[in-house]
């Protein structure tokens, strides 16, 4: 076990038994910078440590947007800020990052982890801001265009580990699945009144589930006895509907869902149940459709474009169908109407050294795009 450095002593939490049990409790989880060796150790055994995210497909991105000293780029989705420190190094000296999350909650702790790191405020700025409104963060900086973007879609593994954040039905939590906690509305919220026919088509068009019809017909019918406001809750009334085993699926499962599909055979064995498939379909169908996904996906890559200057280059990773269909499309479209010089051809993927370190690789697609 690692010893944690000096800071001063604070008294952990009691719980009952060796290791706590609630996330609330799990010093670790929410100290991960404090426990070098244990994070390592984790790492070692091909999973994400609690209260981290292991940047994806970081090689391939850098190769993407051949970053140079003194230029200047934006993170879209700083997240834990694995992307950002890679790109931090690459565009120093004199170069400048902005990073960007919706997210209130992690975006702090995560400058002051970039800031800890040696990041100062002219290198490294950190914007809360949904990334749709990137034309707005530039002009509020003074900043006419970019040399470089990088937007890594989704939820962070932090987000997924928390169970007060809903994502995740491992662990019992407020059916709530937004990134940003203080907008409107939550799933519970959005599950309470919208129609079948909407429900069904966000079962569909979100998350590709073949039972969206009976599904949106149960769960329209069951809530008017009991709302859905919890995430358990849900996730039982889901594998009753459609006659499935009770299940205690595991975290990294329900992790694997948030980014796409699942690759079970390479997960830990207590933890795989394919049977939870659609549950988690359902849960990816609310958090696109709480946190208006595609509407903000669509918006940034109308504005893109803009951001960026002349011979400026982006990189989106996406990590299921409804996201990379929409990157392509606006890619090809740019590059027909002369907006891009050039866009890749096919998505570029994980290598097979990544996706055995880190199975959540797998359903990750990276596209990039070069401005005129
Ligand atoms: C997959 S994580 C990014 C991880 C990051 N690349 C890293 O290395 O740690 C996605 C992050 O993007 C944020 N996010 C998702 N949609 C967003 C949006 N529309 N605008 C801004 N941030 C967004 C989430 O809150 C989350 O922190």
């Amino acid at each position: 076990m690692s010893t944690p450095d000096s800071v001063p002593h604070k008294r952990r939490p009691r719980y009952t038994g060796k290791n706590p049990r609630r996330f609330e409790d799990k010093y670790k989880e929410h100290n991960p910078e404090r426990y070098a060796a244990d994070v390592a150790k984790v790492l070692a055994s091909g999973k994400t440590p609690a209260g981290t995210h292991r940047p994806i497909m970081v090689a391939e991105i850098l190769e993407v947007l051949t970053l140079q000293p003194g230029q200047i780029a934006v993170d879209c989705t700083l997240g834990y800020g694995g992307h950002a420190k890679e790109m931090l190094a690459k565009l120093s000296p004199g170069g400048r990052l902005v990073g960007l999350d919706v997210d209130p909650l992690e975006l702090p702790r995560t400058t002051e982890r970039l800031r800890a790191a040696g990041w100062s405020e002219d290198v490294f700025t950190s914007v809360r801001s949904n990334f749709a409104g990137l034309p707005k963060v530039l002009a509020g900086l003074g900043l006419a265009g970019v040399d470089a973007i990088l937007a890594d879609l989704g939820v962070s593994s932090m987000q997924i580990d928390d169970p007060a954040r809903g994502f995740t039905f491992k662990a019992d939590g407020p059916l709530d699945l937004r990134l940003n906690p203080s907008r409107p509305p939550s799933a519970a919220d959005w599950l309470a009144r919208v129609s079948e026919a909407d429900l069904a088509a966000a079962l569909t068009e979100n998350a590709d589930e073949p039972k969206a019809d009976l599904l949106a017909r149960e769960l329209t019918a069951r809530r008017a006895a009991t709302p859905f406001t919890r995430t358990r809750q849900l996730a039982e009334a889901i594998r009753d509907i459609l006659h499935l085993p009770k299940s205690d699926c595991g975290s990294e499962l329900a992790r694997d869902s948030a980014r796409g599909q699942p690759r079970a055979s390479s997960l830990p064995q207590k933890t795989v149940s394919t049977d939870d498939t659609p549950v988690r379909r359902v849960f990816q169908a609310l958090r696109i459709a709480v946190n208006d996904e595609f509407g903000v996906l669509d918006l940034f890559l109308r504005n893109l474009p803009y951001a960026l200057k002349p011979g400026g280059r982006v990189a989106i990773l996406t990590f299921h169908s409804g996201e990379d269909r929409r990157v392509k499309a606006a890619f090809k479209a740019g590059l027909r109407d002369g907006i891009y010089s050039a866009v890749s051809e096919e998505v570029v993927r994980a290598g097979a050294e990544e996706l055995r370190a880190n199975p959540r690789s797998s359903s990750a697609k990276l596209r990039w795009a070069v401005r005129v």
